[in-house]
């Protein structure tokens, strides 16, 4: 019997996931910070500052990601090539959190706050086999105060190696994080990429620990 699902069901399928992001939505509309999940352009470049790692292989990265939602982005780094065992989903909101068990059973999915990213991924036992080389984040980070921006990058680079990237989306032309708190932090930024079919248009940005600059001095947009 065949595994993939007919048009009629996946149409069903992604109006409750829909619905289901609606009412996340409803409940936290500044951490949701989206009336749409992340379209499929979007969701690829998400995924291209990935190629930039020093090793470029999909199955040897080890991604976390950050405010999965309906999963989006968690369907295009699966299809992408990134092996189960090297990803960590996390999703603070528990009506999404089970959604996405639901969708991937096979993943490795917490309910969990990215404030408190470092605890989180330890108690998974995931950081056992070695930092991250990405957090692709699908944080509201732009609708954030300052505070906790701060804490949630902090939190991030405290489980990536060094030369690891945190990639982040945000809607508009401008960093979602201010250059303040890029320069309190040491962070360098680059746009990666505008994904302009998406409703509405969005900017992708990754972020780098300073020391990594040399790596990335090369690619045009880069900004300090
Ligand atoms: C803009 S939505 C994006 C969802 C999905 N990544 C996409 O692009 O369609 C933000 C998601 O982040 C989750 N979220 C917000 N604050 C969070 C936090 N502090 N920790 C973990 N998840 C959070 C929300 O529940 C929501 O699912």
């Amino acid at each position: 019997m065949s595994s993939t699902p007919t048009p009629s069901v996946s149409r069903v399928r992604a109006a409750q996931q829909i619905r289901t992001f609606l009412r996340a939505w409803a409940r936290d509309p500044m951490g949701v910070a989206a009336v749409l999940p992340s379209g499929r352009q979007l969701s690829q470049k998400m995924l291209k500052p990935l190629a930039l790692l020093p090793d470029s292989d999909p199955a040897q990265q080890r991604v976390i990601e950050l405010g999965a939602g309906t999963g989006a982005f968690t369907r295009a780094l699966v299809d992408h090539g990134v092996h189960r065992a090297n990803l960590l989903v996390v999703e603070r909101d528990s009506a999404l959190h089970g959604l996405l068990r639901q969708r991937f059973p096979e993943l490795q999915i917490i309910q969990a706050d990215a404030c408190a990213l470092r605890t989180a991924a330890q108690t998974s036992g995931y950081l056992a086999d070695g930092p991250a080389d990405a957090v692709i984040s699908g944080l509201g980070l732009l609708s954030m105060p300052r505070a906790t921006q701060r804490s949630i990058l902090s939190e991030a680079f405290s489980v990536l190696r060094p030369g690891g990237c945190f990639v982040q989306f945000t809607y508009g032309h401008a960093s979602p994080v201010s250059r303040a708190l890029r320069e309190e932090l040491g962070l360098h930024v680059h746009r990666a990429g505008l994904a302009w079919r998406n409703a509405p248009p969005a900017s992708v940005f990754v972020y780098q620990r300073a020391f990594t600059a040399a790596h990335t001095s090369d690619t045009p947009g880069t900004t300090q």
